[in-house]
């Protein structure tokens, strides 16, 4: 099967430092892929070398099947469009309404009318928990689940193939960040579409991927399952995981 996403020895520096180095991975149809690392360690950069918002300076990236590094602006755009990218933070827009928010590309776009771009809105906002009372709402007037969830529903209002969350349970409590992380499995189950999550939540990261990405540093310590990554002899990995040991017990505990 052809890998949705593919890196191969992808490295990246800014000046003479190396923010990334040699990173290699593959990304299948369908999956819901973690990367997985403390802060700092390279996570939203590989990201934004997947949607080229940064040049990488090494090494080939490949997203469908199409070597970022050889689209032109005008094909770059075409491919971001079936990408959903939800920012750490949500990133909404403060001046406008939840809908206008949740439709803003087809607003900015398409040629639709109003009642039309509402009732847009409203279908992505139900498959993500909220209703048609949230509409109107600016997103001051919400909590920061709400605004979670305005955000993914903007980036599947698309339709995308690909949705990568930067952090999405960050800054949330427990119990919301839990709801989150429901969230994107169900999304991923009834769209089919492949996702990529950027995290630090083990909890999270061990309750929803198929695979996971250990990165420190800007460099590949491992790549598996949950059950490799949980029975890793890597020092590293293991250091990592007794850190997050209470948040794991919990999640083998409500498993
Ligand atoms: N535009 C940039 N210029 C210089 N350094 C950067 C830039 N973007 C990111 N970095 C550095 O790259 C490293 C990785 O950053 P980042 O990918 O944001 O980490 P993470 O998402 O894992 O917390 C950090 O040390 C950060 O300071
Ligand atoms: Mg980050």
């Amino acid at each position: 099967m052809e890998p949705v996403i593919r890196l191969k020895d992808v490295g990246l520096k800014i000046g003479n430092r190396e923010i990334l180095k040699d990173i290699s991975f593959e990304v299948y149809g369908g999956e819901i892929f973690t990367i997985l690392g403390g802060s700092g360690s390279g996570k939203t950069t590989i990201t934004k070398c997947i949607v080229g918002l940064y040049k990488h300076t090494s090494g080939v990236i490949e997203v469908f099947g199409k070597d970022v590094s050889k689209l032109d602006q005008f094909h770059m755009d075409e491919l971001r469009k079936t990408i959903g990218y939800i920012f750490q933070g949500a990133a909404l827009f403060d001046s406008l309404r939840v809908w206008e928010n949740v439709v803003f590309y087809h607003l900015e776009h398409g040629d639709f009318k109003e009642k039309e771009l509402r009732d847009m809105a409203l279908k992505y906002l139900s498959m993500v928990g909220l209703s048609e009372k949230h509409l109107d709402l600016y997103p001051s007037e919400l909590s920061g689940g709400m605004k979670k969830r305005v955000g993914i529903a903007r980036a599947i209002a698309t339709e995308p193939k690909l949705v990568i969350y930067d952090e999405p349970t960050s800054g949330l409590d427990p119990i919301t960040s839990r709801l989150i992380d429901e969230l994107i499995v169900d999304l991923r189950n009834r769209t089919g579409s492949t996702a990529i999550v950027v995290s630090h939540d083990m909890v999270s990261a061990f309750s929803i991927s198929n695979r996971i990405l250990v990165i420190s540093e800007g460099q590949v310590v491992q790549i598996g399952t949950k059950e490799e990554i949980l029975n890793s002899d890597i020092p590293f990995v293991q250091e990592f995981l007794k850190k997050g040991l209470g948040e794991l017990q919990e999640v083998r505990r409500s498993a």
